[in-house]
């Protein structure tokens, strides 16, 4: 099978109650880590590559890793690029041979949000390419942009009818309260997301499928992993994953996930280096990083995204 679309994916997701996982990918470990959890669990799945991650591994090493991925699992996966931000980016995408792309145009103003998000989905429907595109500003990190919390801004769900017939896109991101990196709520507090701003999205946008960036749990194993192996990470707070389950029954059809791909190698590296300091080979540390991210990848598959058996 080839690398496929997302619109099955997402049409048999709508319908089912669950959510495709979105894993970011930046090397061949996490690909595999990702892919054999995906694979043992026969779940759909989405590969993503954000601007950063092209620049650090190389357009055609990640496609070829990804391609790699098909071949060995035989599962429908999609190749995604993660938050694009300009059409040119879209485009070498587009061509490159993604099956969907992300333009991001959520920090300007709606019009222009409109057009540029217009003119990537004229240029992807004729290649056969799906677009997500975003309303609404999500805090935190991302390609090395920082938006703080004060300059996030929920969706505003009367702004969501409009923008989807105006420019076509295929899928919508929406800010809810989740936010990129692992950093995302005041420790303490207790976390939780606008689901009456989901439910009038879906209200008005009936069967369009919804997308949730910043879904990361950040497992407090993880961080104590890594702070007890020499790391130091106060205050990471991720989205409690019972709420992310809640989304995925609801709209939410792809559920974006990175940071605890991030600390599932880091937490699994440093304690590997703590344990056996005289190592030096790669494959010593990477094997266990990998096996890492293959158990909380099927972790969110059974638990959270509920997409298990669904390929
Ligand atoms: O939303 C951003 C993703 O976590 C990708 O992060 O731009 O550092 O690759 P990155
Ligand atoms: P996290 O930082 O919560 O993993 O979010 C990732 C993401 O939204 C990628 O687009
Ligand atoms: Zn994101």
């Amino acid at each position: 099978m080839p690398l496929v679309t997302t619109t099955e994916m997402f049409e048999k997701a709508y319908k089912g109650g669950y959510a495709i996982g979105a894993f970011n990918v930046n090397n061949m470990e996490i690909v595999q880590g990702i892919t054999e959890a995906a694979a043992e669990l026969n779940a759909p799945l989405i590969l993503q590559v954000s601007k950063g991650a092209r620049a650090y591994a190389n357009h055609t090493y990640l496609m070829k890793l990804v391609e790699a991925a098909v071949i060995e699992t035989g599962l429908p996966i999609a190749l995604h690029l993660d938050h694009g931000d300009s059409f040119e980016l879209c485009k070498s995408c587009i061509d490159g041979g993604f099956t969907s792309v992300m333009i991001d145009a959520s920090s300007k103003s709606f019009e222009d949000n409109i057009a540029l998000t217009r003119q990537v989905v004229e240029y992807a429907h004729d290649h056969g390419v799906v677009v997500e595109a975003e309303l609404g500003t999500l805090a935190g990190i991302e390609d090395e942009v920082k938006v703080s919390a004060e300059d996030s801004s929920y969706t505003r769900p009367e702004d969501v009818q409009e923008f989807v017939e105006r420019t076509g896109c295929d899928s919508l991101a929406i800010a809810i309260g989740t936010s990129h990196g692992a950093y995302k709520f005041k420790p303490g507090t207790d976390p939780k997301l606008r689901f009456d701003i989901l439910e009038d999205v879906e209200r008005r946008l009936p069967g369009f499928p919804i997308v949730l960036h910043g879904s990361s749990s950040v497992p407090q194993e993880f961080v104590r992993i890594i702070n007890e192996n020499g790391g130091n990470m106060p205050g990471a707070i991720g989205v409690p994953e019972d709420q992310l389950r809640k989304a995925a029954s609801m709209a939410v059809c792809k559920i974006n996930i990175d940071s605890d791909l991030r600390l599932a190698m880091t937490a699994s590296i440093r304690k590997y280096f703590n344990d056996h300091p005289d190592h030096f080979d790669p494959r010593q540390y990477l094997k266990p990083a990998r096996a890492a991210i293959k158990d909380m990848v099927a972790h969110k598959i059974v638990d959270v995204l509920g997409c298990d058996g669904k390929a």
